[in-house]
């Protein structure tokens, strides 16, 4: 077993996951393999459809691949996988609980003690800047406090690998701005293991060590580009030649995959 941990958190094996419907099916993936190293930042773009939702779902256990297999940490993924956090395009919190109860959720399931998970709960509360509203409930919260409280919800179980689907798409261009910088700080910090949907490619060259494009569906790798602009990522770095190269080589192959799916749906 430990060959296969060798530094690799997951390993998605030749995937391929299909959804038979009563009268026809749908090949989301088709024999996709990919390695994701203990510690990278990996960003997912592609035309919509391609079947990113659905790898994120398997890498999680919410739904078994077809064909193929899923280790993490050098086990199969076979159910529901309590190691991974999941961060939603729409947040997903429980209405009837306050903030301070939504983020200690998960780590009472876990049977931590109280007081522990009081204490971690305030700290994580803390880092997403959302300190004075413990009492709050979500209706009373704006779209992006809604979304720090997962946030901080998914970090105070202390996740071996956060995976997170469009979780800025639904926000304003300011308060996306402010939790990606928030979710850099908080990678730089603890170095979780990431995989991050998301359709803007500046904030997958903002965010990521590693950018995987899809193709259009059935899903496969399309490309695979080493994020290798500096640290820290500021509105400077946007503005460098190698920014703007990066930026053309994703845009130029999501590109091509989005004119793909479309011909496929117009034929
Ligand atoms: N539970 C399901 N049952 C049947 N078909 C499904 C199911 N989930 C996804 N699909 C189909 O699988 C394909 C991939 O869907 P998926 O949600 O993974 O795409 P996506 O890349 O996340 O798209 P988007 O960018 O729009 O979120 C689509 O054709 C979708 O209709
Ligand atoms: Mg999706």
């Amino acid at each position: 077993m430990d060959t296969l941990t060798n530094g690799t958190k997951i390993s998605i094996q030749g995937v391929t996951k299909i959804f038979s419907g009563k009268r026809d099916e749908v090949i989301a993936l088709k024999e996709l393999s990919m390695d994701v190293q203990d510690g990278e930042f990996i960003v997912i773009v592609g035309a919509s459809g391609c079947g990113k939702t659905t790898l994120i779902n398997l890498v999680a256990g919410f739904e078994a691949p077809t064909h193929g297999q899923i280790i993490l940490d050098g086990q199969p993924v076979t159910g529901i996988t309590p190691e991974c956090g999941m961060i939603f395009q729409q947040y997903a919190l429980f209405p009837w609980k306050t903030v301070q109860q939504n983020v200690e959720f998960g780590m009472k399931m876990k049977r931590m003690p109280q007081k522990e998970r009081q204490e971690r709960a305030a700290r994580f509360i803390d880092i997403v800047g959302l300190k004075g509203f413990e009492r709050s409930y979500p209706h009373h919260l704006s779209g992006g406090m809604k979304q720090r409280v997962s946030i901080a919800r998914s970090l105070a179980n202390d996740p071996k690998v956060l995976l997170l689907d469009e979780p800025f798409a639904a926000l304003d261009a300011m308060t996306r701005q402010v939790l990606q910088e928030q979710l850099v700080r908080i990678y730089e910090k603890h170095r979780k293991t990431i995989i991050f949907i998301t359709h803007s490619i500046d904030e997958a060259l903002l965010l990521s060590s590693r950018i995987v494009v899809m193709t259009a569906r059935p899903g496969r790798i399309a490309q695979e580009i080493v994020n290798d602009l500096p640290h820290p990522r500021n509105a400077d770095v946007q503005l460098s030649n190698r920014y703007m190269e990066l930026k053309r080589t994703i845009w130029d192959s999501v590109q091509a995959e989005v004119m793909k799916s479309m011909e496929v749906e117009t034929h």
